[in-house]
């Protein structure tokens, strides 16, 4: 990874154009996980080819599962069935992937040999406990490094586990539920806020029966799963920026076709339209599991509001957008309740509030979040603290400064957005990536 890489984003933006987004970085890493242990021959399609679902693709391959990819971007993944796994020759370096370390932990506790996790510097700054905790409850031995990766875990004969969770985390929640098709008994986590229910989902979908009841979510196992075929829904996550940008343009229009927009993912929208987005959806269908849709953003007078905490999880991954959209809406904009962003790739509140500084907007730091007066941002230059999202908002906030701004250490943008220069600058967006503009 170039460490040095960076972006210079010119004010000054018509964006218009349509679109399609990179697959959904949640389920990809699911679709490799699941296909992994289920009996048979699991494909893929939509795939996200970034660093951090590749990296995930090299853990499973390193715990002995054969995995294509064919020139298409289908992935063909040969199930090796719930106790076909066998032990990695060394540590399984995770990236900078939160998701695929922590997931990995989960169906890690059900096998019955040692396995090291690892990965950046970044994630190994990030806590742990939160998954290793559940997981020794259920018998398997975790032991971590001052709370954090590198992680070891010996599996083996695991109990069920009735688990109540302090954090709104769909990876805690996942974790549990990948080592419960693992244990003997009804697993059921109860969790404080809702989240994303990707792995629920799939696991209805590779023939485990998962309940989910008001706030809590359970499974019996041991449970197998059967192979199937996946269809990846374009990014969210991903699209957001795309939105933001066509939000703060003086003309023209987005559209994003083929949009993952499962409700436990589409705080995001919610937001922006509390803000006075003009966001339209169009052509709701179904792809395999999860509803998707046309994304539409116009030109819009973004309002500061005051966000309902609840949203929070919901838009856990697009709240630097948020921060960057915030900043260039009339009044203030409180947000609050936010306090697991500290513990993303990077501290996103404490970044996003620098940033913005730098670029002369008024923001308040809070434990849990900001408020932030918007106005008219200048040039100036931002860290993105090797982190993709944040990276990324600056670009889109770039868009609506006074000056050039220039975002440093962008290279991390791959691990969930390979394509993002040139797709922005495809909408319109006048980025140069190290000084070197689009066409
Ligand atoms: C994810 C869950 C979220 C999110 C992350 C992906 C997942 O993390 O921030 O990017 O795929 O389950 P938490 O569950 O820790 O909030």
């Amino acid at each position: 990874m170039i460490a040095t890489q960076y972006i210079e984003v010119s004010p000054g933006s018509t964006l218009t154009g349509t679109v399609t987004v990179p697959g959904d970085k949640s389920i990809s890493h699911r679709a490799l996980m699941l296909g992994s242990i289920a009996d048979g021959q699991t494909t893929v399609s939509g795939f996200l080819a970034g660093e951090d679902c590749l990296a995930t693709m090299r853990a499973m391959r390193a715990l002995g599962v054969s995995i294509a990819a064919a020139d298409d971007g289908t992935i063909t993944i040969d199930g090796v069935g719930l106790r076909g796994l066998t032990a990695a020759a060394g540590p399984l370096d995770m990236g900078n992937s939160g998701t695929g370390l922590r997931l990995l932990a989960g169906v890690l506790a059900g096998q019955g040999f040692a396995t090291e996790l690892t990965g950046d510097a970044s994630l190994r700054s990030r806590p742990m406990e939160r998954v290793a905790e559940p997981l020794r409850l259920m018998g398997a031995q975790v032991t971590t490094t001052n709370g954090c990766a590198p992680m070891q875990i010996t599996g083996g004969p695991l109990q069920s586990l009735d688990y109540r969770s302090p954090v709104a985390s769909a990876q805690i929640k996942s974790a549990i539920l990948l080592a419960a098709l693992y244990a003997t008994g009804k697993t059921t986590v109860h969790e404080p806020g809702v989240t994303r229910d990707h792995t629920e989902r799939m696991l209805r979908a590779f023939g485990v029966p998962v309940v989910s009841d008001s706030g809590s979510v359970s499974l019996q196992g041991p449970a197998s799963l059967t192979a199937r075929h996946v269809d990846v829904p374009g990014d969210l996550s991903s699209a957001a920026f795309a939105l933001g940008a066509g939000c703060l343009s003086d003309s023209g229009e987005v559209a994003v076709e083929n949009v993952g927009v499962n409700p436990t993912r589409t705080g995001v929208l919610d937001i922006l339209r509390l803000m006075g987005a003009d966001i339209e959806l169009r052509n709701m269908a179904t792809l395999g599991d999860e509803p998707v849709a046309t994304l539409i953003a116009r030109p819009s007078s973004l309002q500061g509001v005051v966000i309902p905490p609840e949203l929070i999880p919901l838009a856990i991954d697009e709240m630097p957008l948020i921060f960057a959209l915030a900043a260039c809406a009339e009044g203030e904009t409180v947000i609050s309740g936010a306090d697991e962003l500290r513990h993303k790739e990077s501290d996103r509140i404490a970044l996003m509030v620098s940033g913005l500084h730098a670029l002369g907007i008024a923001v308040e730091e809070r434990p849990d979040g900001a408020v932030i007066t918007g106005g008219q941002p200048c040039g100036g230059v931002v860290d993105s603290g090797d982190d993709h999202r944040i990276a990324m908002a600056f670009c889109i906030l770039g868009s609506r400064a006074s000056g050039l701004v220039t975002v440093r250490d962008t290279a991390n943008i791959a691990t969930s957005f390979p394509n993002f220069v040139p797709l922005m600058q495809s909408l319109g967006l006048r980025l140069a990536l190290n000084g070197v503009p689009g066409d």
